[in-house]
């Protein structure tokens, strides 16, 4: 157990990148924390955009292929992806894997959206031995059941070594502590929340349907890519016209809405920017009344 998701990836990025000259490959847009980790380690992060197509991502490989380099040591998966809200398939998790065992590239598979998937999702260390044995899996109770608050998360390898590697450091950072009730919460939770988790993806579901019912009748030139996972909708604000800058002025002055910032993201997050629908209803239709008024 570690006292978070993000306390343990940096953590891994201390333990895999032992040199200075290693290199962390990111898939953007992604969580800022997956690079911003790897910057205050002193590692290098290496970008390998997701390709977009009519707002739908996949992993672009064979630019993968060409980032690499002999100081690849490490690749950071978001699965489900945030924040584009992605549940990778079993050919497109083989396909990286694969280039990755093929380099010696330990994957640092981040799952803490697993829980609210509106499609099959498939733990990238599940399918097969081979794979397993160059992940880590880290995840936490904390976004399903909102007890972020708690610190409390874990990381899974069945590679002893490995494990053993992340144990060390993690007990120098002592990142290993975990308070009390945050054992307890999480046993709860996974014992017995399944009840409380497909309410609340129902509910997500319909936040997400208002959303995009509200755009479209409002006929806003906002579009999104309906989310296989997650309840954060990555909004692409292209077709406003205007710049980044001004839609940011415009969403925070004319709107009143603080929306999470695409650049933030990853260079290719302008135009972009991130809504939480993990709300009340009433509360994320005010949101989008606002947001008509400037749009
Ligand atoms: C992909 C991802 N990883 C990690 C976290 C945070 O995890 P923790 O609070 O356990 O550090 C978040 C929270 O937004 C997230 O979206």
């Amino acid at each position: 157990m570690v006292n978070g998701v993000v306390p343990a990836y940096s953590a891994c990025i201390e333990a895999f990148c032992p040199n200075d000259e290693d290199e962390v490959i990111v898939q953007t847009p992604i969580y800022p924390p997956l690079f911003k980790c790897v910057q205050s380690n002193n590692r290098k992060v290496v970008v390998n955009e997701l390709k977009e197509e009519n707002g739908y991502y996949t992993m672009d490989l064979e630019d993968l292929k060409a980032k690499i380099t002999k100081n690849t040591k490490v690749l950071a998966l978001c699965s489900p992806h945030n924040p584009v809200g992605r549940v990778w398939n079993k050919e497109e998790l083989e396909d990286l894997a694969q280039i990755c065992k093929e380099n010696n590239i330990i994957i640092i598979s981040d799952e803490i959206h697993s829980d609210i998937t509106f499609k099959k999702f498939i733990p990238l260390a599940s399918i097969s031995k081979e794979i397993s044995d160059i992940t880590i899996t880290l995840n936490s109770a904390g976004k399903t059941f909102n007890i972020a608050g708690l610190n409390t998360a874990y990381a899974i390898s069945h590679n002893p070594k490995l494990l053993e590697i992340f144990k060390k450091v993690s007990q120098k950072r002592q990142i290993n502590s975990i308070n009390f009730f945050g054992y307890i919460a999480t046993q709860a939770a996974y014992e017995n929340g399944a009840e409380f988790v497909s309410q609340l993806k129902k509910y997500i579901q319909n936040n997400i349907e208002l959303t995009k019912n509200y755009l479209k009748i409002n006929n806003l030139p906002i579009e999104f890519n309906e989310p296989e996972a997650t309840y954060l909708i990555w909004l692409c604000f292209k077709n406003t016209q205007l710049s980044h800058k001004e839609i940011k002025e415009k969403l925070l002055t004319e709107s009143k809405l603080a929306l999470n910032d695409g650049v933030s993201f990853g260079s290719n997050g302008y135009s972009y920017f991130r809504l939480n629908t993990a709300v009340n209803k009433e509360r994320l239709h005010e949101a989008l009344r606002k947001l008509s008024k400037a749009f």
